[in-house]
C-alpha cells in the first residue's frame, strides 16, 4: 500500500459544555430541558425550541452512553410530551416509521432539500419540520449537495468526455441546474442505489440527459477480491463520489468499497466520500426522537479509511457546521495529479 499523504482541517471542541445544572442528575437535567422545549413548542417557537434544545441534548447524550444511563434516557424523551409533539414532524415521523426499510431514505433528504412540509401536515408539525429540517445536520445537507454540485461541474469542464458516478445516489438532486443537464455535456453520468423507487425518480426527471441509472446495491459493486462484475461492466470514472451512505457501512465493508471505487478511477480521478462525525450538535435529537442511528467516523478514522483502502494521497476537510467529514481520495500521488 501507498504510503497516503494527509491534509486536514484545525479540529475544535464540536460540542459545547452540557448545561447541566450542578447538584442535578442526569435525568433531572433531561426532563427540564425537554420541558422548556416542550413549552416552546406548543408555544410556536419550535425554531427557537430546537436551537436550545439540540446541542445541550446531544452533551446529555454522550453522558448518558459515558455512564451506562443510555436505556434510561431513551425512556425518558420516548415518555416525555415533547415526543407526540415532535412526532406531528413529517420528518421525524418518517425517521421513525421508515417505510423504506431505514431511516434516511431519499424522500427524507427531499424534506431537507425542499424545506416543505407535505400536505395535512399540523401546524405543530409544520413548525416542527421548518426546525429539523434546518437545523445543523439539515443545513450540513444542504451545503452537501452544493458542494456535490460544485464537483460535478468541476469535471465536466476539465474532461472532454466527464464520466461521473455517484454511489447511493437517492433521487440525485445535485444534478438540478448541473452541467450534466446540459445539451452539450458529451460524458455519461451514473447514478447507482439499490432502492427500485429512487432508481425510478432520477430516470424519470433526467429522461432527457445522459444519465444512467443502475438499480443495484454496493455489495455488488465491491464485489470480491476476485474483482466485481458491476464495477467492470460501469467502467471508468473521472469524478465518483458517496454521499449518505458511509453512514450506514461497517467498516470492512466501507474499505472494500473505497477500495474498488479508487480502482474505477481514470487516470487523475477522484473519489469524494462524505461521513457524520459523532459529535455534531444533532446527534442527541437524531437518536433519541428519530431512532436514526448512523456509522458516525471521525476526520482521523476517515484519514485511516483512506490509507487502509490504498489511495496515494487523501485531503479531509469538515463542512462549515462541523457536521460532517469529507475525505478526498486519489489513486496517484500528487506529483502524477
Ligand atoms: C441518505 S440517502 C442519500 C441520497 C443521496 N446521495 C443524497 O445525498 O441525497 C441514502 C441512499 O443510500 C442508498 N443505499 C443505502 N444502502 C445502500 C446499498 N447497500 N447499496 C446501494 N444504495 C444504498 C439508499 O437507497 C438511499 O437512496
Amino acid at each position: 500500500m501507498n504510503t497516503a499523504t494527509v491534509h486536514t482541517t484545525p479540529r475544535p471542541a464540536l460540542l459545547p459544555t452540557p448545561p447541566a445544572t450542578a447538584g442535578l442528575t442526569l435525568e433531572e437535567n433531561t426532563h427540564a430541558l425537554l420541558d422548556r422545549a416542550a413549552a416552546q413548542v406548543a408555544a410556536g417557537q419550535a425554531v427557537a425550541a430546537f436551537r436550545l434544545l439540540t446541542p445541550p441534548l446531544s452533551a446529555l447524550w454522550s453522558e448518558a452512553r459515558a455512564t451506562g444511563q443510555a436505556e434510561a434516557m431513551r425512556h425518558w424523551c420516548a415518555s416525555h410530551p415533547l415526543h407526540a409533539l415532535v412526532m406531528q414532524d413529517p420528518f421525524t415521523h418518517r425517521a421513525v416509521t421508515k417505510p423504506r426499510g431505514y431511516a434516511g431514505d431519499a424522500v427524507m433528504m427531499d424534506f431537507i432539500y425542499d424545506g416543505r412540509p407535505p400536505a395535512g401536515t399540523s401546524v405543530v408539525g409544520a413548525e416542527v419540520f421548518g426546525a429539523t429540517t434546518r437545523a445543523g445536520m439539515g443545513l450540513s445537507v444542504r451545503y452537501r449537495r452544493q458542494l456535490l454540485q460544485s464537483l460535478i461541474d468541476d469535471t465536466v469542464v476539465r474532461h472532454e468526455r466527464a464520466r461521473v458516478l455517484s454511489v447511493a445516489a437517492g433521487h440525485c438532486r445535485e444534478l438540478q441546474g448541473c452541467l450534466v443537464e446540459q445539451p452539450g455535456f458529451g460524458g455519461e453520468f451514473v447514478a447507482l442505489d439499490q432502492d427500485p423507487l429512487s432508481c425510478q425518480e432520477i430516470a424519470r426527471v433526467h429522461a432527457g440527459h445522459a444519465v444512467r441509472v443502475v438499480n443495484q446495491g454496493v455489495r455488488e459493486l465491491a464485489g470480491s477480491a476476485q474483482g466485481s462484475v458491476l464495477a467492470d461492466a460501469l467502467g471508468r470514472f473521472d469524478l465518483i463520489y458517496s454521499a449518505g451512505l458511509y453512514d450506514y457501512l461497517p467498516d470492512a465493508l466501507a474499505r472494500r468499497l473505497t477500495r474498488r471505487l479508487l480502482a474505477m478511477l481514470r487516470p487523475g480521478g477522484r473519489v469524494l466520500i462524505a461521513n457524520f462525525v459523532p459529535g455534531g450538535s444533532g446527534r442527541g435529537y437524531m437518536e433519541l426522537f428519530m431512532d436514526w442511528t448512523l456509522v458516525l467516523r471521525t476526520e482521523a478514522q476517515m484519514r485511516e479509511l483512506a490509507a487502509a483502502s490504498g489511495a496515494a494521497h487523501a485531503s479531509t476537510f469538515a463542512d462549515p457546521q462541523r457536521n460532517v467529514v469529507y475525505a478526498e481520495l486519489w489513486r496517484e500521488a500528487p506529483e502524477a495529479i
